[in-house]
């Protein structure tokens, strides 16, 4: 079966109100019927702004860049699956590197904050990737693996209604994208990762590459055959950048 791409754009610590308002109004005057689905994923402070610019149209979803793995209670400063939710949110980014690396969230974490946004009927946008020091030792399947498996443990036949991106920590923000072979070659381990797991997760569930996705590199890597769509760090902070590559896949 053929999966729609998806095209989501992670707008990280970046932006303001009057930004925000340019960049969404960017967006939507230069979106003409794309043939994917498309998110973008705002600083939490920011979601209502950008949830209600959005409201009564069905083109472009909000997510989350993050989500607790608690439902509710004493923990300053997270914000719950429940309230994305109430907010009308569509997606959640679990695990990026970045909150792996500087919150140290753990493979078992992350599995948690996936099992609460679906528990909230939000689709989670599980990342997964390796270190520049791991791919150079050889462990990328490994490490990448180890953190889909975690996810896989505790969700289950769960697992078929999430999304998964691969997310080369040594492509992120630094212009050295992964070939189109090398993301290929990594996203059809995890594509047959997910097959043991169950055959409808690897019928159905989308493989994004995120590190470094751009206007100019978007077409080959979304010809791959198990590369579902991208998830867009710098590029999607720049209306014409970000609808290149919708336009792309
Ligand atoms: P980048 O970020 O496109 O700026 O490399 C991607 C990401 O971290 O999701």
């Amino acid at each position: 079966m053929s999966r729609r791409k998806l095209i989501a754009g992670n707008w990280k610590m970046n932006g303001s109100l009057a930004a925000n308002q340019a960049l969404i109004a960017g967006i939507q005057a230069g979106l003409n019927a794309p043939a994917c689905d498309i998110a973008v994923c705002p600083p939490a402070i920011y979601l209502p702004q950008v949830t209600q610019l959005l409201a009564g149209q069905n083109a472009i979803a909000v997510g989350a860049q993050d989500v607790s793995e608690h439902a509710s209670g004493a923990y300053t400063g997270n914000v719950s699956a429940a309230m994305l939710q109430d907010l009308g949110l569509r997606y959640a980014i679990v695990g990026h590197s970045e909150r792996r690396q500087y919150q140290g969230e753990s493979n078992e974490v992350v599995a948690a904050k996936a099992q609460a946004a679906l528990g909230a009927g939000l689709t989670p946008i599980i990342c997964v990737g390796e270190s520049l020091a791991e791919r150079e030792a050889g462990q990328t399947q490994a490490v990448v693996q180890a953190q889909l498996a975690a996810a896989i443990a505790l969700l289950g036949a769960d697992i078929a209604r999430c999304v998964v991106a691969y997310e080369p920590v040594w492509a992120i923000g630094t212009g050295k994208t992964a070939t189109p072979e090398q993301a290929q070659e990594v996203h059809a381990a995890l594509r047959a990762q997910l097959q043991a797991a169950s055959a409808e997760a690897a019928a159905t569930v989308r493989i994004l590459y995120g590190g470094s996705m751009n206007a100019a590199n978007a077409a080959e890597l979304l010809a791959q055959p198990d590369i579902d769509g991208g998830l867009i760090g710098g590029a999607a902070l720049k209306a014409p950048d970000f609808l290149s590559i919708i336009a792309a896949a």
